[in-house]
């Protein structure tokens, strides 16, 4: 039985503006424009709050949409230009921002070496985090695991043969493998419950920064964008082949902390499925994929090394935070 408290078809409330760029977006959504006025494209920061918000807008009605918000908007001409002006700076900035590769498979095998310096918020949370700090951590996180592998659906047309199957296998357990009760949005809502955050969809978008958003956003461009399906690849493959030591951290952190079983289940179930996930990854959709598609290998890389830049950048913002006692969120959570 599915005990979360949300309704599992909610939408998310309109955020906030953030800037000009997320309240030109907003007043195409709610309707008082036809058209976006970008104007400030060329000086934002590819990576802050106004146009991660205001991307997150365009991608938004492609998922359950907001509140209030008609359902044809998906589709409106005036939000997928805008949405495409904020790619192009997005992509543009994550391309600079990154070394070009084409080797994969000296990528996965740095991705397998867990880093000596144990750096990184799961390692923190695991050695000396605090039930706050773990609280924050889940709030950054549910942007993502309250809609655990859609964006990742998005690529399976795009996908043929083997490498499809294999992916699909993988997607199958992510969505619990036929039982609803088991999807693993659903044991993160449970999570979120448990420890005392609210599970409604959306309800912390105003309080997670833009380095939050950007990671999903990106699952997002890659997952809608044909041409971007090799990145997309990486981005799932970066997740599944470090997902499962990093859940196990949050396991003992979370032990250690006291936490009930309904929080503990998420990042446990984690452990042993992201194992299985890795190398069905790593064989069953990179082996396939690179042998069908060998162009793809750099866009591959371009979805490992982007995805870890985005997970870096936001772990550094939590744990500088952190380091000085102060929250990560744009504004702190109350804790029901
Ligand atoms: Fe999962
Ligand atoms: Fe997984």
């Amino acid at each position: 039985m599915i005990t979360t408290s949300s309704s599992l078809t909610e939408q998310s409330p309109l955020p906030c503006e953030r800037g000009p760029l997320s309240s030109s977006v907003l007043a195409v959504l709610r309707g008082e424009r036809d058209r976006a006025d970008l104007g400030g494209l060329p000086d934002a920061d590819p990576y802050g709050d106004d146009l991660q918000l205001a991307l997150h807008c365009c991608y938004e009605p492609h998922y359950r949409g907001f509140a209030g918000v008609p359902n044809d908007c998906e589709w409106d001409p005036a939000l997928l230009t805008a949405r495409r002006e904020l790619e192009q700076v997005f992509e543009h900035a994550l391309r600079s921002d990154t070394v070009p590769g084409s080797d994969v498979a000296a990528e996965v095998d740095a991705l397998l070496v867990e880093p000596v310096d144990a750096r990184g918020v799961s390692h923190h949370l695991r050695r000396d985090g605090t039930l706050w700090q773990l609280r924050e951590y889940v709030v950054h996180r549910s942007m993502y695991h309250l809609k655990e592998a859609d964006p990742q659906a998005w690529v399976i047309p795009r996908l043929a043969g083997r490498a499809k199957a294999a992916l699909v296998a993988v997607e199958y357990d992510e969505y619990g493998a036929g039982d609803a009760d088991r999807m693993h949005s659903v044991l993160f809502a449970r999570m979120m419950v448990e420890l005392g955050l609210s599970d409604a969809y959306g309800a912390y978008l105003d309080s997670v920064p833009g380095a939050t958003l950007a990671e999903v956003n990106f699952m997002s461009m890659c997952g809608l964008h044909r041409r971007l399906r090799g990145a997309l690849i990486g981005q799932f493959a970066m997740v599944e082949l470090t997902s499962s030591p990093g859940s196990d951290r949050l396991v003992r952190a979370m032990r250690r902390l006291g936490c009930g079983p309904d929080a503990i289940r998420f990042y446990d179930e984690h452990v042993e499925a992201d194992a299985v996930h890795e190398q069905m990854i790593r064989h069953g959709v990179l082996a396939p994929l690179l042998a069908a598609e060998p162009q793809l290998a750099s866009d591959v890389v371009f979805g490992i090394r982007a995805s870890l830049l985005l997970g870096e950048r936001l772990s550094d913002l939590l744990l500088d935070s952190w380091q000085d006692n102060t929250t990560s969120l744009r504004q702190a959570v109350d804790v029901g």
